[in-house]
C-alpha cells in the first residue's frame, strides 16, 4: 500500500494549524474544523459513509458482508498538543482509511463492519480536558466541562456551538457497545524503542497509569528591594523546588515519570517577589501501584517543601486520571501474526508509557495497539516527529492483513 501517499496526507492535514508558525491544532478552532471536513472527505471517497457526532468526532462507516455483523471500531485523535507533531494521531485515523480505501477498490466486505473514529479531543489543549470526545463516545460525557474557558475565555459550550454543535445534544454521541467486535488503536510510538530495535512495528501490551495536577502555590507578593531573604514566602521558589520534588520522587519509582509542563506566575513582575504560582504536574507509570506510589510521594513532598518556607499548596487533581489499561491478549496475538505474516519477522511488544484513546474505549470494549516506528531518535510531542513512508505503508499493509483475518 502506498505509505507515500499516507504521509502525503499527514503533511496536508498539518497545514491546518491554529498557529501560522507551527502546528498547533485545537478543539474547534477553524483549523480543527478545516481538518475534520478533509478527513471527512477522505472517509467518503475511501467507500464509507461518514457522520459527524455530536461532540464533533468524525466517524466513517464500511458495512460488513452482513448486515448483522459486529463492528471493529478503529480510530485515533485529530486534534495535537502545542508546537506538536503531525504524526500523533492523526497517522491512527489515515492508515485505516487507507486500509478500507483499498477493500472498497476491490470490492471487498469482511466478516465485521469496520468504523473509523477521528477523535476530535484527546489532547485537550484548549479546555485542559482530556479524552474529552472518546470518554463521550462511552457515555461518560461529563456536562460540567461544558463551562470550562480556553485562554481567552470562550467557553466549551460557545465554541461547540460556534462549531455548529449543540452542546445539550454531547451525550448523545454514546454509542452502543454491544454492537462492538473491539477497539483497535495505530499510533506512532511516540519514542526510540522500536527505532532501537530496528523493527518497524510493535504490539502494545499495556498503556500507563496517569494523572495530572495543577497546583496552586500561594506565599505572599512583596518588594524585591525591601524584605530580606530571611523573611521571604516566595511562590515561585518553593514551586522550584517542588518541579525537583516531582523529578527526584519519580525517579525513585521504577518506571514513573513525572513532569511540569506548565508553570505560572500570578502578574509575575520583575521587582516583585512572586506571591502566587500556579504549575501542572503529569505522573505516570506502567500501572496503578508504581503510579500511585510516585503520586503520594510527590505529594508528601509538596507538603513538606511548603510547610518549610511559609507558603501553602493546593494540588488540585484535573480530569486527567487514567488507569493502566492492560491490551487484550488475543488482540495482541492477532496483531503480532500479522506482523509476523507480512515482514516475517517476530513481533515486538513494548508497553505504552504515553496515553491513547484505546485506554478510555477498553472501559466497554476489548483494546489492541499497533505502535509504528518514530523517527529522529524518538522524539513525539516535538516538531521533529515523523515516520518514513515505507513504514507507513508497512503499518497500512498489516493492518489490512489484520482486518481480512479478524
Ligand atoms: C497524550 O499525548 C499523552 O499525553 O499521553
Ligand atoms: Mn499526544
Ligand atoms: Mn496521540
Amino acid at each position: 500500500m502506498q505509505g507515500t501517499e499516507i504521509v502525503g496526507r499527514v503533511a496536508r492535514l498539518g497545514r491546518h494549524s491554529d498557529s501560522p508558525d507551527h502546528y498547533t491544532r485545537t478543539l474547534f478552532t477553524p483549523a480543527h474544523r478545516a481538518a475534520a471536513a478533509e478527513i471527512a472527505a477522505w472517509m467518503g471517497e475511501a467507500g464509507m459513509t461518514v457522520r459527524t457526532d455530536p461532540i464533533g468526532n468524525v466517524i466513517g462507516r464500511y458495512a460488513g458482508a452482513s448486515a448483522d455483523a459486529k463492528t471493529l471500531l478503529m480510530g485515533s485523535h485529530f486534534d495535537s498538543v502545542r508546537n506538536g507533531g503531525k504524526f500523533d494521531g492523526v497517522l491512527g485515523i489515515l492508515v485505516p482509511i487507507a486500509c478500507v480505501a483499498e477493500l472498497n477498490a476491490r470490492g471487498e466486505r469482511l466478516r465485521v463492519a469496520i468504523e473509523v473514529a477521528a477523535f476530535s479531543d484527546e489532547e485537550g489543549a484548549r479546555f485542559q480536558t482530556s479524552f474529552l470526545s472518546s470518554r463521550a463516545l462511552i457515555g461518560r460525557f461529563d456536562p460540567e466541562v461544558l463551562e470550562r474557558r480556553d485562554a481567552d475565555g470562550v467557553s466549551l459550550a460557545a465554541a461547540m456551538r460556534e462549531a455548529g454543535l449543540d452542546p445539550a445534544a454531547a451525550p448523545r454521541a454514546a454509542l452502543d457497545p454491544s454492537r462492538l467486535a473491539g477497539y483497535v488503536e495505530l499510533h506512532i510510538e511516540q519514542g526510540p524503542v522500536l527505532l532501537d530495535a530496528g523493527k518497524p512495528l510493535g504490539v502494545v501490551t499495556s498503556i500507563a497509569s496517569g494523572i495530572r495536577y495543577l497546583v496552586r502555590v500561594s506565599g505572599e507578593a512583596g518588594h524585591a528591594g525591601t524584605v530580606p531573604m530571611s523573611r521571604r514566602r516566595d511562590a515561585l521558589a518553593a514551586a522550584s523546588e517542588m518541579v525537583l520534588a516531582v523529578e527526584a520522587q519519580c525517579a525513585a519509582v521504577d518506571s514513573a515519570v513525572g513532569t511540569v509542563g506548565i508553570l505560572k506566575v500570578k502578574d509575575g513582575t520583575g521587582n516583585v517577589i512572586p506571591g502566587e504560582v500556579e504549575f501542572t504536574v503529569d505522573v505516570r507509570a506502567p500501572d496503578d501501584a508504581r503510579r500511585h506510589a510516585a503520586e503520594a510521594s510527590v505529594l508528601r513532598e509538596f507538603e513538606r517543601i511548603a510547610k518549610r518556607r511559609g507558603v501553602s499548596a493546593e494540588p488540585a487533581r484535573g480530569p486527567h486520571d487514567v488507569k493502566g489499561v492492560p491490551c487484550a491478549p488475543w488482540l495482541q496475538d492477532r496483531l503480532a501474526q500479522s506482523i509476523e505474516r507480512r515482514t516475517g519477522a517476530a513481533a515486538a511488544r513494548l508497553p505504552s508509557g504515553a496515553g491513547h484513546d484505546a485506554m478510555i474505549l477498553a472501559e466497554v470494549t476489548d483494546a489492541g495497539m499497533l505502535f509504528v516506528r518514530c523517527g529522529a531518535g524518538g522524539v513525539s510531542h516535538n516538531p521533529a516527529e515523523t515516520v518514513t513512508a515505507e513504514d507507513a505503508g508497512l503499518a497500512a499493509d498489516v493492518l489490512l492483513d489484520f482486518l481480512r483475518n479478524f
